[in-house]
């Protein structure tokens, strides 16, 4: 059994990894925090809270940070809509949120577990991650792992260069590479490979009952967003690539390398800079994941989704 937290904005593939997260047997959510990222806090707060309606799922819920350390808001509405949810109705909320911010839920949660017992899963803008280590250094030798999704090594993100979750603040997601925690990056280059197909929806939509359905019209707005904007084929669902690596291990393959995050590049800043080989000179500091298994992938995003439906 692994113990994770989830630090999510909300959004489309952010709800299947709640899914995945509260619906796996394996894992033990032990709450799930917010950040602004693909809309504001209050949105992403708010779609976090359906979900776990729409899904029955009872775990603390905490809000965390409305703007990045440093930076102007970005958010991604053309991919995620005026909600950050758009395209199922949405459920009201089942149950208030937990008092406290995200930061100090995480540092609460990671302190009073055992050591190294708490994977942090953050996919979304790192800032709460960074403002949780700042308000208890001590988590970084705490917890787990961390396993982000997050970053491009060389596929086209935002910009030709960036992925959102790291331009969204770029100085938090610097602190939490720079922190020397065990940490998985899990970039585009990847989730790229976790394309919601035809087949993959129907699968889910024949097993999963209406939670099912509910995720086909999720994840139908978010392909057509992804055709439209980005020339892809389906929708790629980022974020439950992350959780599935605590899972089963097996699920994709990854590389040791040494991560830096460009601040200052007129053009670039935000930009992910991953170097396998050592050419600048600094120790790994990352597994950067490479090759998924769809087939493992897609088998426990469905059973879990047939799971939460039939419980
Ligand atoms: C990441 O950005 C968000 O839009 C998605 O939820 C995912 O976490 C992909 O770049
Ligand atoms: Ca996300």
């Amino acid at each position: 059994m692994e113990n994770l937290i989830l630090d999510c904005d909300p959004g489309h593939d952010d709800a299947v990894a709640i899914l995945l997260a509260a619906g796996n047997p394996q894992l033990n959510l032990l709450g799930i925090t917010t950040v602004a990222g693909n809309q504001t806090l209050e949105k992403v707060t708010r779609n976090a809270l359906a979900v776990c309606a729409k899904a029955g799922i009872r775990v603390p819920v905490a809000a965390g940070a409305e703007r990045p350390l440093v930076r102007e808001q970005l958010i991604a509405g053309e991919i995620h809509g005026a909600s950050g949810l758009d395209g199922p109705v949405l459920p009201e909320p089942a149950f208030d949120l937990d008092p406290r911010p995200a930061a100090q839920f995480i540092v609460d949660t990671v302190m009073t577990q055992p050591a190294g017992t708490v994977h942090l899963v953050p996919i979304g803008p790192l800032t709460n991650i960074a403002l949780a280590m700042r308000l208890e250094p001590r988590l970084v030798s705490r917890v787990k792992s961390v396993v982000l999704m997050g970053g491009a090594v060389g596929v086209y993100g935002r910009t030709p260069v960036t992925e959102f979750n790291i331009q969204a603040d770029p100085e938090a997601a610097a602190a939490v590479f720079e922190a020397g925690w065990p940490i998985t990056m899990v970039p585009l280059d990847l989730t790229y490979q976790a394309l919601a197909t035809d087949e993959v929806l129907a699968r889910i939509g024949a097993e999963g009952g209406e939670l099912g359905t509910f995720v086909v019209e999720m994840l139908t707005f978010f392909g057509n967003q992804y055709r439209k904007e980005r020339g892809l084929p389906a929708a790629p669902v980022h974020d439950p690539c992350a959780v599935a690596k605590l899972i089963d291990p097996a699920v994709f393959t990854s590389r040791p390398a040494f991560v830096a995050v460009e601040l200052t590049g007129t053009w670039t800043w935000g930009q992910t800079v991953t170097d396998y080989r050592g050419q600048l000179g600094r120790p790994h500091n990352a597994e950067v994941a490479d090759r998924l298994d769809t087939v493992r992938f897609w088998d426990l995003v469905t059973d879990a989704i047939v799971h939460l439906h039939n419980s």
